[in-house]
């Protein structure tokens, strides 16, 4: 079967390096790909242009499509996709509001009795102002829209949050900010757990724990995530359990009845807290980098998998297999990440890092006048499998540091929370 995969980032490379493992695949397509993606050929094509898609899709005889990032889901390429009786891998543009539209999906749990944040969805700054006081501080104020991971504002003042309320209704978000979530903060360790639906059965996958600040401790801004682990074990198997039917099952549901059934990967962000496990967010794909960690995982077909999810048949599939051990990535970035990342600086000696439980996969890569160069915030994402996340840690950042990227930077305590635990 041939496969397109859209998309140009290290979850997409790990995307790419699983489906490459499959029996089924004859050829990989990647739009537009990165010089990672030795598994696939590089095309250009416009993924906002979808007649463009169909028609290549068509006339490669192109068997699925999986969709890697948000804002094709939420422009509605699947739909297209399926009208053209396309396979896909992605959620229509209705059920893919889950990520698109933070009230969209406030609305769904107060609708569907999900444990969540306690909220107040506004599309003016008098009422929002007015909200602000039923809500203690910290309050969190959030844009409604996609806003690249930067539309949540914890403020810990009155002040910051009237600011904040003011400055999103200003633009100060594009139109992610035409509404505005405020929300109770939540207080917990917080963790994702990824599941595939095909809208009716669910089938859980495994969890993680990103690092979404650039600075070591959790410190700095926020950025995409500096490195990931999987499995989060602090998500025990119980709270994997009520996360399943307290979360997962509500929700695909509920947007099954409403007329939107949801097919692909569910993306829960979640927060455990003294009443349990709550919702903060979902997201309509994989996490970038969690997808790395999880790929480096799964030992079972992942093209059969995403065929079962896209076909409604997951009931069919036997359930993935994900290793017994723990997989860590740690992202370099270019420095300068994530305000003004260096462009051009050359990358040497990844090959020699790579064995076979150590995958570098690529993410902001290109290939200038012969050489490999930085062309992005998050360049490369560094991953290993181990029995445990110290040991995966530990040689990680050995093949870290046997990389030649003088202009990168990491952070050097990616797995801390674990790796402390471990220790204890
Ligand atoms: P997001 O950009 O939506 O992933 O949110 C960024 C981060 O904001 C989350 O990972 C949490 O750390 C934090 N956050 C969002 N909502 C809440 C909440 N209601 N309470 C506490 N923290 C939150
Ligand atoms: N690593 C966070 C995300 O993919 O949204």
């Amino acid at each position: 079967m041939n496969i397109l995969l859209i998309g140009s980032g290290g979850r997409e490379h790990a995307l790419c390096w699983k489906l490459a493992q499959s029996p089924l695949v004859t050829k990989i397509f990647a739009a537009p790909g990165n010089p990672g993606m030795t598994e696939a050929e590089a095309i250009s094509l416009n993924s906002t242009d979808h007649p463009a898609v169909t028609a290549f899709c068509h006339d490669k005889s192109i068997g699925l499509v999986v969709i890697g990032p948000e804002a094709p889901l939420v422009d509605g390429l699947a739909d297209s996709l399926c009208a053209a009786n396309v396979p896909v891998f992605g959620p229509s543009a209705k059920a893919a509001q889950l990520e698109g539209s933070k009230g969209f999906t406030k609305d769904l749990c107060a609708r569907s009795s999900i444990p969540t944040a306690a909220y107040v969805r506004t599309d003016n700054v008098p009422d929002a102002l007015a909200a602000l006081d039923g809500f203690s501080i910290p309050v969190v104020i959030k844009a409604d829209g996609l806003a690249a991971g930067k539309g949540v504002i914890i403020a810990e003042s009155r002040p910051d949050a009237e600011a904040a309320v003011k400055d999103m209704f200003d633009g100060g978000f594009g139109n992610a900010g035409t509404e505005v979530v405020i929300e109770e903060f939540m207080t917990g360790e917080e963790a994702s757990f990824f599941a595939v639906t095909d809208g009716i059965s669910i089938v859980p996958l495994a969890s993680a724990q990103d690092h979404k600040r650039v600075g070591d401790g959790d410190v700095g801004p926020n950025t995409g995530g500096m490195g990931a682990y999987s499995p989060a074990p602090v998500l025990t198997p119980e709270l994997e359990r009520r996360v399943m039917d307290e979360i997962l099952y509500p929700t695909v549901n509920t947007l099954r009845a409403e007329g939107m059934p949801y097919s692909g990967v569910l993306y829960a962000g979640l927060i455990l807290t003294d009443q349990g496990p709550k919702l903060i967010e979902y997201n309509a794909r994989f996490g970038d980098p969690e997808c790395q960690v999880l790929m480096m995982r799964m030992r079972s077909d992942l093209v059969e998998l995403m065929l079962a999810t896209a076909e409604g048949k997951l009931a069919d599939i036997d359930a993935p297999v994900f290793a017994d051990q723990s997989a860590l990535t740690v992202v370099m970035a270019a420095r300068g990440y994530p305000a003004t990342p260096e462009k051009g600086g050359v990358i040497g000696n990844i090959e020699a890092a790579e064995t076979d439980d150590i995958k570098i996969f690529h993410a902001g890569t290109t290939i200038k006048d012969g050489r490999l160069v930085a062309n992005g915030g998050r360049v490369l994402n560094v991953t290993a499998v181990a029995h445990n996340v110290t040991t995966a840690q530990a040689a990680a950042y050995k093949a870290v540091d046997a990389i030649n990227f003088p202009t990168g930077f990491t952070r050097s305590d990616i797995g801390w929370r674990e790796v402390e635990r471990e220790a204890s």
